[in-house]
C-alpha cells in the first residue's frame, strides 16, 4: 500500500471491518508486546478492545505492570489519541476507549466448554478432581487449541443486552508462526471428526470466523533474514489455508547513523579523509603540527572505519530484507527499537506509531 507524505498525519485505518485481529510472527521478534500496542491503537478514537494471551505465561500483566490475570476479562488501560501524542480526531467527540485482557487458562476454558455443551455441573469439578482435565489436554494438545480459539471467536462475536458487539476489536497474541497455521486450522479438524452434533456446529462457526473478512492475521519480523524468511514462508502457509492475510509488523527498527552517500563511500580509501576530518573535530588534541596530529588520530582510524563498514554492511542487509517483505505487498508498519527497553511509556509510543500508520 504506497503511502504519500501528505497521508502520513491522517490516513484511514487498514483494517476497517475486521474484529479479530490475530497477532503471531518468530518467537522473540516483539509479538506480544505488539498485539498489546495493536489493541491501545485500535481503542484509542473510543470503544473497547479485549486483548488475549494464549500461551500462559502472563506476558501482558508484565508489560502493564499488574498482577497476574485471573481467567476473566479485566480493564487495564484506557487510552486516548492525546496519549498516543496524536492530534485530536477531526469528527471532535472521542475521549479515548479501553483495553481489557484476558490471559486463558486451558483447564478452566476446557470446562467452559464442556459444560456449554453438556452442562456438567458438579460433575465438571469432579472430573477437575481426577484430573481429566489434564488428561485431555496434554493427550490431546489440539484440545487447547480448540478452546483458545473458540475463546477468542467467542469474544469477537459476543453481544451485550443491548444487541450491540461487547467488544469492537479483539486482538489475541497468537503462538509463533511455525504453529500458527495448525493452531488456527484446528477447529477444522474438529469439525470434520465431529460430524454432527453441537461440538460440530461449534467447530464450523468458529472457522467461519477466522476465514471471514473481520479476522486478520498478522506477522511481526525484524530486518534480519531468519524472521524474514518465516514472515514470507508464514503467509504463504496462510494463503494457502486459506485464511485472511494481515499485514506485516516491522519491529526494533534502528534508524542508519549514515545517510546513503556515506555508506556507499565506506568501500572507498578515505583515510587521509577521516583522519583530517578527525584532526579538524579537535580529537588530534591542540597541536598545529600536522604529524602530531595525524599520530594522535591514527590510533582511532582503523577501529572507525571498521565501524563504519560493518553499519554499511546492516543497512544494505536490511535492504535487502525490506525489499523481500516489499514483495509480499501487503500493508507494512515499521516500529522503532526502543533504546530504553519497552516500558509502559515505550508501549504507548508503539501504540502511536502503529496508529499514526493506519494498522489501527
Ligand atoms: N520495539 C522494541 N524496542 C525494544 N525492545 C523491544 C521492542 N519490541 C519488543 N521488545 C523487547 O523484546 C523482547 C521480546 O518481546 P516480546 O516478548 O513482545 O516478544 P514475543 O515475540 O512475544 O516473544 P515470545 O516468542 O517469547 O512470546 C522483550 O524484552 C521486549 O520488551
Ligand atoms: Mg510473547
Amino acid at each position: 500500500m504506497a503511502r504519500t507524505p501528505g497521508q502520513a498525519a491522517r490516513r484511514d485505518p487498514d483494517w476497517e471491518g475486521v474484529r479479530l485481529h490475530v497477532v503471531s510472527g518468530k518467537g522473540g521478534t516483539g509479538k506480544t508486546t505488539l498485539a498489546a500496542a495493536l489493541a491501545l491503537a485500535l481503542a484509542a478514537d473510543g470503544g473497547r478492545v479485549l486483548l488475549i494471551e494464549v500461551e500462559g505465561r502472563q506476558g501482558i500483566a508484565e508489560l502493564f505492570g499488574i498482577a497476574a490475570l485471573p481467567y476473566e476479562e479485566r480493564r487495564i488501560a484506557s487510552v486516548s489519541r492525546a496519549q498516543l501524542g496524536l492530534p485530536p480526531d477531526e469528527g471532535g467527540g472521542g475521549g479515548g476507549g479501553e483495553v481489557f485482557a484476558l490471559a486463558i487458562d486451558t483447564e478452566l476454558a476446557l470446562l467452559e466448554y464442556l459444560e456449554m455443551f453438556y452442562k456438567l455441573g458438579r460433575a465438571g469439578k469432579a472430573l477437575q478432581k481426577v484430573g481429566f482435565v489434564d488428561f485431555a489436554t496434554t493427550i490431546a494438545p489440539g484440545v487447547r487449541d480448540v478452546l483458545l480459539t473458540g475463546k477468542a471467536c467467542e469474544a469477537a462475536r459476543r453481544k451485550g443486552p443491548d444487541g450491540r458487539r461487547r467488544y469492537d476489536a479483539v486482538v489475541m497474541d497468537a503462538p509463533p508462526t511455525g504453529r500458527l497455521t495448525r493452531f488456527l486450522n484446528v477447529n477444522a479438524e474438529v469439525a470434520g471428526l465431529a460430524r454432527i452434533g453441537p461440538i460440530h456446529t461449534q467447530a464450523q462457526a468458529v472457522m467461519r470466523v477466522l476465514k471471514s473478512p473481520e479476522t486478520a492475521v498478522h506477522l511481526v519480523t525484524l530486518l534480519e533474514e531468519m524472521p524474514v524468511q518465516e514472515t514470507v514462508d508464514g503467509f504463504a502457509e496462510l494463503r494457502e489455508a486459506r485464511l485472511p492475510v494481515g499485514g506485516v509488523m516491522v519491529n526494533m527498527v534502528r534508524p542508519p547513523v549514515l545517510d546513503a552517500a556515506a555508506v556507499a563511500a565506506v568501500d572507498g580509501d578515505h583515510r587521509e579523509e577521516v583522519a583530517l576530518a578527525l584532526g579538524e573535530a579537535g580529537l588530534g588534541g591542540r597541536s598545529r603540527k600536522t604529524e602530531t596530529v595525524r599520530a594522535a588520530v591514527e590510533p582511532l582510524l582503523d577501529p572507525l572505519l571498521a565501524q563504519a563498514r560493518e553499519h554499511a554492511e546492516r543497512v544494505e542487509l536490511e535492504r535487502e530484507q525490506r525489499a523481500d517483505l516489499q514483495q509480499l505487498r501487503l500493508p507494512t508498519y515499521e516500529l522503532p527499537l526502543l533504546g530504553e527497553g519497552v516500558y509502559l511509556g515505550g508501549l504507548y509510543r508503539l501504540a502511536g506509531e502503529l496508529k499514526r500508520q493506519g494498522a489501527a
